[in-house]
């Protein structure tokens, strides 16, 4: 199904995991790298699902551990669209940490990838445009607009040869 516009609500997800000794260190707390695979595995759910087709990781920004999650504890990633360009989109993972008993919880991190949508030639292409359809959905555009601008800057200073660059 072709769909030309759609609503961050249309491609959120959800996702829920428990810390168990494997995604652990020797302290106890769950390794980053773990935490890091979660984040991509459910901004590659949400990019595949706004565009409807094949989109990969173009880049992941900084992300900053806030507090340590251990053994034990839930973990709640919520993701949704931030922002369209043409063929890309900034997906956005809030990261939230549970103790299961109390119920207590505690964000973690939050971070921001860049999907670029595929199509059966492997060609960036022409992805669904974003409705928005609350104050916060605005905000969040609002400030994805701004770091997406951040990162072509920051593209287009890479690819100079190094002698150029200031
Ligand atoms: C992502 C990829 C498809 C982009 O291809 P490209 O030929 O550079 O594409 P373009 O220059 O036409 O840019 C396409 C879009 O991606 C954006 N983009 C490209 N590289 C980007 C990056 N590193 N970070 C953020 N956005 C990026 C461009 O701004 C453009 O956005 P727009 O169409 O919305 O305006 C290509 O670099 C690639 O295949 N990378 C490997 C992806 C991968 O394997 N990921 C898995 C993890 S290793």
């Amino acid at each position: 199904m072709n769909i030309s516009i759609k609503t961050p609500g249309d491609s959120s997800v959800e996702s829920r995991y428990v810390i168990l000794p494997q995604h652990a260190n020797h302290y106890g707390t769950a390794f980053g790298g773990v935490i890091m695979s979660w984040i991509d595995l459910v901004a590659v759910m949400v990019a595949q699902r706004h565009c409807g087709r094949e989109a990969v990781t173009a880049s992941i920004d900084r992300i900053a551990f806030i507090t340590p999650i251990h053994i034990g504890d839930h973990v709640i990633l919520k993701a949704c669209v931030n922002y369209v360009g043409t063929t890309s989109m900034e997906i956005g993972v809030q990261v939230t940490k549970e103790n299961p008993y109390t119920g207590e919880q505690t964000r973690a991190t939050t971070a921001y990838l860049t999907f670029v949508a595929l199509d059966q030639h492997k060609i960036p292409t022409k992805i669904p445009e974003l409705r928005l359809t609350s104050d916060n959905e605005t905000r969040r555009y609002n400030n994805a607009k701004l770091r997406v601008q951040l990162r072509r800057d920051m593209l287009q200073k890479l690819s100079q040869p190094e002698g150029r660059q200031r």
